[in-house]
């Protein structure tokens, strides 16, 4: 089973690459499913139906979130109406939406999605992700050998611990958030991939996706400046997982980067 995860979508130059380069990678890497953190697609800030169903669209199978989960407030009610949008499973009870879904791909198989937000200078209040991931994977059903986690978290220390928690109970545990990519992936000594960050799938002429400018006027001048989606070449950051279907172990995990070929000169900064 070759899983493809891809890290933090953001705004439209996230949502172009994939749409460009999405077809090409499920291609050659022989893609059976795939998984996208999206909670910074629409316009950098949320999810909207409408840029969820472009992705949809593309041949994005699954998504996940995060802490910009509710940022566009059409999502409180459209996560209610689909099932493959997922919200950090351990948001209490009563949030609307779930962080757990077990999909079927056209293998045969069964795989089991877990959404996590960590607790380490996120959301204080939110319910410990490492309960969380016991009480969900209690509840997993038997068939289901495969399970992939995205850990949303900011801090490196929270997510690999994580893995060390969940090496050999889940296939992989990937983190997302902090929208730089991580060179440490690895397969646990029990059989679970893991990376710390998987990056950002948007402009890297940018400050994590957001204009440079803008940025800059916030951290130099102090100025309450609202963020903006960087314009320009988008790059998608993901990690293949090659997991084994009887075990739900991963065999490889490996970083894949892919940029759009298609010159966005109109939107290029100069
Ligand atoms: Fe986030």
């Amino acid at each position: 089973m070759n899983l493809l995860f891809i890290g933090d979508v953001v705004g439209k130059p996230g949502r172009r690459v994939i749409s460009e380069q999405l077809p090409l990678l499920r291609n050659r890497h022989k893609v059976d499913l795939v998984v996208a953190n999206a909670e910074n697609i629409a316009d950098g800030a949320g999810i909207t139906q409408k840029t969820a169903e472009e992705l949809f669209a593309a041949g994005v199978d699954v998504m996940t979130n995060g802490n910009h989960a509710w940022d566009k407030k059409e999502a409180l009610e459209y996560i209610t109406t689909e099932p493959r949008l997922l919200r950090p499973h351990n948001y209490p009870e009563g949030t609307p939406g779930t962080g757990w879904f077990v999909i079927s791909v056209a293998t045969g198989h069964r795989v089991g999605i877990l959404n996590l937000m960590g607790n380490v200078y996120m959301h204080p209040t939110l319910a410990c992700p490492f309960a969380a991931a016991d009480t969900a994977l209690a509840a997993k059903p038997e068939d289901v050998k495969m399970v992939l986690v995205d850990l949303h978290a900011e801090v490196t220390s929270e997510k690999m611990a994580m893995s060390w928690f969940l090496d050999g109970r889940v296939s992989a545990v990937v983190g997302t958030h902090t929208h730089v990519p991580t060179a440490d992936e690895r397969v646990l000594p029990q059989g679970t991939g893991y990376i710390t960050d998987v990056g950002m799938t948007g402009c890297y002429d940018s400050v994590i996706g957001m204009n440079t400018q803008k940025a800059l006027r916030r951290f130099v001048l102090k100025l309450p400046e609202r963020f903006e989606v960087a314009e320009g070449m988008g790059t998608l950051c993901g990690v293949l997982l090659d997991i084994d279907e009887k075990t739900g172990l991963c065999r490889a995990i490996t970083r894949i980067r892919a940029t759009e070929t298609v010159v966005q000169s109109a939107v290029r900064v100069a």
